[in-house]
């Protein structure tokens, strides 16, 4: 029942994440419609995981001992708990009595942030389930490349944003040839990256977390190493170079031929 109801749940925060990236990259009415409803859409996440949540209290109070012996492992508590906090504080804070408690910024520090963790989550368990188990089922592979497409659209749409406000300061200028080529090979190398992880996992997380202090925050602390998002860290760092450092060199060029 946990991980039934935690599916009603997820496709929801996905919808969310990608909202204003939708709206950025394919402006139209029903993007427009998804943002204006944001709230809305939130909001169905969070009654889906509150099935999940009574489903959980059930679990560790009516069957503690099967709970603290096959169930419990003091990280993923930690990463649950933080969850719900998240989540509970965001549910308040949508409404006017628990939002005017706190400043705008306040707010969307709050909102961005939880929105990040309750992504981050349910990606990384779909993650895990195809690059560590090897025997996945077809809907991990719909949450998995469901939630990776939430997040690599907010990447486009951050992308679009840079070009957009570099034409506006440099409306002759355009990223170098090689940037474009170099970032269009990283972002290549980062969806590579993204359909490969059981290839990769076993070496990678070896490596991360060969240092003592590194495995020991293995123990509590939430997602370490990040296993699962390296691919869509490579992919923005490639966004990045594509949409970047505009050369003005196309102008300068074109004033000489004037010139000439
Ligand atoms: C203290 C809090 C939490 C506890 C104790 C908990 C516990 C569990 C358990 C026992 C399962 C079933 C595992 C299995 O079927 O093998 C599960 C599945 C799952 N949980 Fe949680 N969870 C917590 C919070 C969260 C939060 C905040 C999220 C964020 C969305 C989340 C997302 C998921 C997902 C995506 C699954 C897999 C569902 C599937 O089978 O497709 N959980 N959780």
């Amino acid at each position: 029942m946990i991980g039934f109801s935690v599916r009603w749940a997820v496709p929801f925060i996905y919808l969310v994440v990608a909202t204003s990236a939708a709206q950025m990259l394919f402006p139209g009415p029903f993007p427009m419609w998804l943002l204006r409803n944001r709230k809305y859409i939130g909001l169905c996440f969070a009654v889906a995981m509150a099935w999940q949540g009574l489903f959980i209290f059930m679990m560790s109070n009516f069957f503690r001992e099967y709970y603290y012996q096959d169930i419990y492992l003091l990280r993923d508590e930690l990463e649950g708990s933080v969850g719900y906090i998240f989540l509970a504080a965001m549910v308040v804070t949508s409404f006017q009595f628990g939002r005017k408690y706190l400043t705008q910024k306040q707010w969307k520090l709050l909102h961005k942030s939880g929105l990040y963790f309750l992504w981050a989550y349910p990606f990384s368990v779909y993650w895990w389930n195809l690059s560590y188990y090897e025997n996945p089922q077809a809907i991990d592979y719909v949450f998995y490349w469901s939630g990776f497409l939430a997040f690599a659209l907010r990447i486009a749409a951050w992308g679009k944003r840079r070009l957009q406000v570099a034409r506006r300061n440099e409306p002759q200028g355009s990223t170098p040839l090689a940037f474009r080529v170099l970032g269009g090979a990283v972002i290549a190398f980062g969806l590579f990256a993204a359909a490969t992880g059981l290839h990769w996992q076993e070496p990678v997380t070896a490596f991360l977390t060969a240092p003592k202090w590194s495995a020991d925050l293995v123990l509590w602390l939430p997602f370490w190493p990040f296993e699962p998002y390296l691919s869509l860290f490579i992919i923005g760092l490639g966004a990045a170079l594509v949409t970047g450092k505009v050369s003005t060199k196309g102008r300068e060029l074109a004033k000489e031929g004037e010139q000439t």
